[in-house]
């Protein structure tokens, strides 16, 4: 079930980004599509959500099973994943769900606004594979 979820968790990052992108899109020409587009990416992100803090918690490296003796602040891994990934990633997801509250009102501005941070945080607290050896993951589930 682990190696399921963080494939769903890692599948689910370009869901999320192509929702991001086309809801910026639609605020940028003030579509009312907005509305279903931001709905599907907040459902999408309230799913990641659930699963990275399952991960963070219970996960093959999460919390509950950190190596005794282990100083998760000191340890650039553990850093990344259970503190700066998780914190960056529920801003994003609150971000996301305030955007949703304001394209339902079709405030672009707003929805803009919210949108391009929660991009900015995503496209930063990814471990893509060109970032640092110690958190690099591929590109796509199961590569
Ligand atoms: C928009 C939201 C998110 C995106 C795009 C995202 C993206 C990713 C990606 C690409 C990975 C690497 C998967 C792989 O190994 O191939 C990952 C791993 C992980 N994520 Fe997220 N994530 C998001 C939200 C979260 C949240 C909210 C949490 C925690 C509350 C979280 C916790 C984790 C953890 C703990 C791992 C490591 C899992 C492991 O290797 O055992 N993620 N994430």
């Amino acid at each position: 079930m682990t190696t399921g979820l963080i494939h769903l968790h890692s599948l689910l990052r370009w869901v999320i980004l192509i929702l991001l992108l086309v809801s910026i899109y639609y605020s940028l020409v003030k579509s009312e599509k907005i509305k279903s587009t931001g709905l599907w990416l907040m459902i999408t992100s309230h799913v990641m959500l659930l699963i990275g803090l399952y991960q963070t918690i219970a996960g093959r490296y999460g919390w509950m099973n950190v190596p005794e003796g282990t100083s998760v602040m000191k340890d650039g891994f553990y850093r990344f994943y259970l503190v700066e990934h998780p914190v960056m990633m529920i801003t994003s997801v609150v971000l996301i769900t305030l955007a949703r509250r304001k394209a339902k009102d079709l405030n672009y501005r707003s929805v803009k606004t919210l949108l391009l941070i929660a991009l900015v945080l995503i496209l930063a607290a990814v471990p893509w594979p060109f970032r640092d050896a110690a958190i690099a993951r591929p590109w796509f589930p199961g590569m």
